[in-house]
């Protein structure tokens, strides 16, 4: 099944919301962390409901912010959630990034990377559309220390990539971006019952619910453009 196909149906069930109340609890403290200055362009890949997009608007002062979806539905929905002209919603892929060279200040990911058809492909367009300096945050739950996400690729017909944090600093360097900085991100917000409650439909101890959100939590890899 192709990007299209999976997301428009996600977007048309109003799954976009849904990730977006769960994305955030970690994603603002990645977005706050971005250095972004008034006036600059800022680009969101696999946008979704477009919230990473509003918010460097709405807290950073972002001249112009893109939010690119390979989903016509996630785009259309991301559109309507905004009055704001300067944000501005494509729909695209990854792996062609409609922006000429040097062209985007900052670029940010939530949960979307691993989607990616070519990942090494998307960072070297990444590298391609950063001015120098420009950064891009790249913000995962899939990945190889979370043995909690390894299941997901079960329950979707896109194909995924599952690297390491490892691997994605290697990829990064290897597309020509510096690694500034790399950790987990907990969630604190999800709430966890008792021990009592559990076992869960979705979780067979706490012990596991604790390490999936508070100390694994969402990884972040920074890169830099020379
Ligand atoms: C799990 S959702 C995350 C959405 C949003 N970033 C969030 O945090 O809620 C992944 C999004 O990436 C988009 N996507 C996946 N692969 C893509 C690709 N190759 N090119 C463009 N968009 C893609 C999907 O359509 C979907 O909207």
């Amino acid at each position: 099944m192709s990007v299209r196909e999976e997301f428009d149906d996600w977007a048309a069930e109003g799954r976009d919301k849904g990730m977006e109340d769960r994305h955030w609890h970690t994603a603002k403290y990645a977005l706050a962390r971005m250095p972004v200055e008034a006036g600059d362009v800022v680009l969101d890949l696999g946008t979704g409901s477009g919230y990473a997009a509003r918010a460097l608007r709405d807290t950073k002062g972002a001249g112009r912010a893109y939010g690119l979806d390979g989903s016509p539905e996630m785009a259309h929905n991301a559109d309507g959630y905004t009055d704001d002209r300067r944000v501005g919603f494509l729909v695209g892929d990854f792996d062609h990034l409609p922006f000429a060279d040097d062209s985007v200040d900052h670029v940010f990911s939530m949960e979307a990377f691993y989607y990616a058809n070519d990942p090494r492909e998307t960072l070297a367009e990444i590298r391609r559309v950063l001015a120098p300096g420009g950064t891009f945050f790249c913000a995962v739950n899939y990945y190889e220390e979370n043995v909690h996400s390894h299941g997901w690729q079960d329950n979707i017909d896109v194909e995924m990539t599952r690297w390491s944090a490892r691997e994605y600093r290697e990829a990064f360097r290897d597309a020509g971006l510096h690694v500034a900085e790399q950790d987990n991100v907990p969630d604190r917000e999800i709430e966890i019952p008792d021990a009592s409650a559990f076992p869960t439909d979705d979780w067979d101890s706490r012990a596991a619910m604790v390490e999936r959100y508070r100390e694994l939590g969402t990884l972040l890899t920074v890169g830099v453009a020379p």
